[in-house]
């Protein structure tokens, strides 16, 4: 279902959710808020907005092919993009924003053939709160089943004075004008607030009244700078769920980026707070230090369960997926990236290896297979211990007693402090020697 149709059904749901939200509120919520004697506090306005709204899924909207192509030299001609929101369909994100189509020639071709390939996911582009960006973006949509256009405006005081030398109200109109205009050409209208991590709160629950009002479908409300702390972040989004009079008609959606580590965090504590989608890329790419990964928040809502929150995406595509957005785009991921990097499944220290070939889980939470990567990896290390040493050698077909693993773990240390890493063709070497004097002696 898309945020339209939600939008269209959401009054019979909102029926049934409501005789529902009667008993629940009336047999567990509101005693329990009584006796804790915190009946008027925010928590108890967005417990209700939560309990009529929330169905839990959390829609995923990805801009792997906008915001993380503005990465410097991961740029992607058309052919690159079809393929990779090929994958992403495949993968099961609700919407892909595929580009800027008024940026340039090549980028409109990039969405206008991904708007003709998507067969069930919401195809995306981005505008500026200007018609004529509105009028090129509808027309590279034309062909898409689910036509998105996300269009805004900075509404921040940073963005009103320096970037626009203009008025608070003066940006209300025209974010107002933005959303009629593109509710000519599509039904489902995102309006994004352009920095609204630094916004006034007050103000920019104004901003968001209006721009639903004139038919915004999902309202984003971009950390642009990446400056929030979670709970700031998650207090905006309660701020603006209990402040905005006709915020029921709109999905809130979380932009967040990176330049603090806290993307990840934020969007999740949006949607801890009543946003039901999340923008995000793969392997965390986009401007400056990247969005919300992907792959992060889609674990973490899988992982936390019992939060009643889940996506659509088929973890098992996440690191096939992550290699192939990576080799594409020619940026590397780190090593120790959650969920995607090749040390993710990685056990490297002598404590760590010993508890997990008892239980894996005493040092994984993930299968890795759930999220498709290649396995779990005992590495070699100087740090590593006798039991991670006869796993290798038994893994590589040597069969050693204790007493064998004892002699040859000293061996084995004097190679491992002259070398980053102890390779299968060193166990060979060792097994050789030690086998060579078992013989001599
Ligand atoms: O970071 C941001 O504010 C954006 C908007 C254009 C959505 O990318
Ligand atoms: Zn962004």
């Amino acid at each position: 279902m898309d945020c339209v149709q939600q939008c269209k059904i959401r009054p019979i749901l909102v029926s049934v959710r409501q005789a529902l939200t009667v008993i629940l509120l009336t047999s567990v919520a509101i005693p329990h808020l009584l006796l804790q004697d915190r009946i008027s506090s925010p928590e108890f306005f967005t417990l209700i907005y939560q309990l009529i709204m929330a169905d839990g899924k959390v829609y995923i909207f990805d801009t792997t092919l906008r915001d993380g192509e503005q990465v410097p030299g991961c740029k992607l001609n058309t052919k690159e993009k079809i393929e990779l929101a090929l994958a992403l369909e495949s993968l099961g994100v609700d919407i892909i924003e595929a580009g800027f189509p008024i940026s340039s020639p090549g980028d409109f071709e990039s969405v206008n053939q991904i708007a003709r390939v998507m067969k069930e996911t919401t195809v995306c582009g981005l505008t500026r709160a200007v018609q004529k960006d509105i009028e090129v973006a509808a027309e590279a949509l034309k062909p898409a089943r689910r036509p998105r256009i996300h269009t805004g405006i900075g509404t921040s005081d940073y963005h009103i004075k320096a970037k626009f030398n203009s008025t608070r109200e003066e940006i209300i109109e025209r974010a107002v004008q933005a959303v009629k205009w593109a509710k000519n050409f599509v039904d489902d209208v995102e309006f994004y607030a352009e920095d609204a991590g630094r916004t006034d709160n007050d103000y920019l629950a104004r901003v968001i009244e209006a721009v639903i009002k004139a038919g915004a479908t999902v309202v984003n409300i971009p950390d642009t700078t990446g400056y929030c702390l979670p709970h700031q972040y998650g207090e905006k989004i309660a701020y603006l769920i209990n402040n905005v009079p006709n915020i029921d008609k709109a999905i809130i959606s979380c932009h967040c980026h990176n330049d603090l580590g806290l993307a990840t965090a934020n969007s999740i504590s949006g949607v801890l707070n009543g946003a039901r989608q999340i923008e995000c890329t793969i392997n965390g790419l986009g401007e400056r230090a990247g969005n919300t990964s992907l792959e992060e928040v889609v674990m973490i809502l899988r992982q936390h369960a019992n939060l009643g929150y889940y996506t659509d995406v088929n973890t098992r595509q996440l690191n096939p997926l992550s290699r192939l957005v990576s080799d594409t785009m020619r940026m590397p991921v780190q090593a120790n990236k959650a969920i995607v990097g090749s040390n993710a499944f990685s056990h490297s220290s002598g404590i760590h290896q010993d508890g997990f070939l008892k239980d894996s889980q005493t040092y994984e939470i993930i299968a890795p297979e759930e999220v498709g990567a290649d396995g779990s990896k005992i590495v070699l290390t100087a740090r590593s211990g006798r039991s991670a040493l006869a796993h290798r050698f038994q893994k590589i077909g040597y069969q050693y007693t204790r007493n064998d693993i004892d002699v040859l773990y000293a061996n084995f240390l004097q190679i491992a402090d002259t070398k980053k890493e102890v390779e299968d063709t060193d166990l060979h070497a060792m097994a050789k020697a030690y086998e060579a004097t078992a013989v001599a002696n």
